[in-house]
């Protein structure tokens, strides 16, 4: 293992032409950002409808710049949009970043990467050039050198690191900032498997990067896999920490624990990073990865006690917020209206999947309570799931009409502007609960009713 951070010469590399698999979040942020950096892309695509929303320069999902600089580059013909794996054939980088989802025992389901693995391999045994294969669907350790490797070289017959290179090298966007993220990542890992090289990934990315190039850290495939493992794991459970303390703290008169949060941040061994206390992590990624990781030390047999805390801690968290909601009306929610604030996992986009509002909705509908829910993005995509079930509102002020509860689940800015007039204006009783802790307590519990995680409301201090 060692690092790299001097200037990589992109010589050679001028018309280089690039395949990307999979136009997921990551693939198709990578493409339209390698395409906006004049490389010559392919972004394959094998939904139809996928692939006719992105013809038309609309992502299929949210995320901010996207939209235009796809535009941009497909009207540039940098990036070019297919459903056929065999036009990978005219390049010579494939990036694989098909999906790995869970299986129900939270394992990863591999028969994308493998399937897509055969197609590559039947490229690999007709290429006259030697083709580098870059794994960025994540994958647990081992998958690359057990399972990957050992497809493209029987389905090509040719030798990898011989005839062909194929390298692991994970991905660490955001949603909400992908296109930032991927503009300036903060680590470039490249995992070699076998003798492959990483010499093109390096010299392709010198030359998208330029001066602005992140420092390259060079390890075997199945470390550059538990990296992005070890990298999610550990951001979640320093949320599944301050969500544990946070929930100490409100049992504890007088303790906040935004403040222990902001504390303890400050010491540099902990830094101020992802000690936001709230109603647990969602998305695409932690809940999946942190699942993926204890099914597969369970499969070889190692006990993990503290990635498995960090999964139960996260399980358990939206229960802390709807506990609030059931213990202030004594039980049963029957015929109480609840707003609720925020749909989606996180502000900045429409993504709602694992979003805590798809655990906290179903749990107050079931003890009785009628939901009033505003999201700035995301409320189209809960219709789908909800249906008629509860009531979709376009602004703040109409989803609080009447409500005698409201629960702020996102953190989006314009939640955080709010004052406590427009609850007091519209609700019928102004009780907040804010599962996010955008609101100034000091204020709020001045004006309202006002509950958070992670602190023990003056309201309930009195009851
Ligand atoms: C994450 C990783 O950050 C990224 O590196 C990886 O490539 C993909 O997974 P993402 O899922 O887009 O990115 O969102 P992130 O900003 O990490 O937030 C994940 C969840 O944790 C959200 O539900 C968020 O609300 C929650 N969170 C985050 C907290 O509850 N508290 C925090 O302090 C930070």
């Amino acid at each position: 293992m060692f690092y790299i951070d001097e200037p990589w010469s992109s010589e050679g590399e001028g018309n280089l032409r690039v395949s990307v698999v999979g136009m997921g979040f990551v693939g198709l942020t990578l493409a339209v950002f390698l395409a906006s950096r004049k490389i010559r892309t392919i972004g394959i695509e094998t939904n139809r409808s996928t692939l006719d929303t992105l013809r038309r320069s609309q992502p299929p999902f949210y995320e901010k710049d996207l939209e235009p600089t796809l535009k941009k580059v497909l009207k540039s013909k940098m990036l070019e949009l297919s459903d056929d794996i065999s036009d990978i054939a005219s390049t010579e980088v494939t990036f694989v970043c098909v999906g790995t989802p869970a299986r129900a025992d939270g394992s990863m389901d591999l028969a994308a990467v493998t399937n897509v693995a055969k197609s590559i391999a039947g490229m690999i045994a007709k290429d006259t050039e030697r083709r580098l294969v870059v794994i960025k669907s994540t994958v647990v350790p081992t998958t690359t050198d057990n399972t990957i490797m050992p497809i493209l070289e029987s389905f090509s017959n040719k030798k990898c690191g011989k005839d062909f290179d194929l390298v692991v090298n994970p991905e660490f966007l955001r949603e909400g900032s992908a296109m930032d993220d991927t503009r300036k990542p903060h680590l470039i890992v490249m995992g070699e498997a076998g003798n492959s090289s990483s010499k093109k990934l390096r010299n392709l990315y010198a030359r998208v990067y330029g001066k602005q190039m992140a420092k390259v850290m060079i390890t075997g495939a199945s470390t550059a896999e538990m990296i992005k493992y070890a990298n999610n794991s550990f951001l979640a459970t320093k949320i599944s920490f301050i969500n544990s303390i946070a929930n100490i703290c409100k049992h504890v008169p007088g303790t906040d624990v935004e403040q222990v949060a902001e504390a303890i941040g400050h010491d540099p061994r902990i830094g101020p990073l992802f000690l936001k206390a709230g109603p647990g992590y969602g998305g695409s990624c932690f809940p999946k990865d942190v699942s993926a990781l204890v099914a597969f030390c369970s499969k070889i047999n190692v006990d993990s006690p503290l990635i498995k805390a960090t999964q139960e801690v996260n399980m358990r968290q939206p229960y802390e917020v709807t506990r609030i909601v059931i213990d202030r009306f004594g039980g049963s929610l029957e015929g109480k209206k609840i707003s609720i604030l925020g749909l989606s996992f996180k502000k900045d986009t429409d993504d709602i999947r694992e979003a805590v509002s798809l655990k906290i909705i179903p749990e107050l509908l079931k003890r009785g309570a009628r939901i009033r829910a505003h999201d700035p993005m995301a409320t189209g995509r809960v219709k789908e799931i909800f249906g008629d079930d509860i009531t979709y509102c376009d602004s703040v002020a109409g989803c609080l009409d009447g409500t005698d509860c409201c629960v702020i689940l996102t953190e989006w800015d314009e939640y955080r502007k709010l004052k406590p007039g427009i609850f007091l204006e519209h609700m019928n009783t102004p009780i907040v609960i804010d599962a996010r802790r955008v609101l100034n307590p000091q204020i709020f519990e001045a004006s309202l009713e006002y509950h958070a995680i992670g602190r023990k409301s003056k309201a309930s201090a009195s009851r």
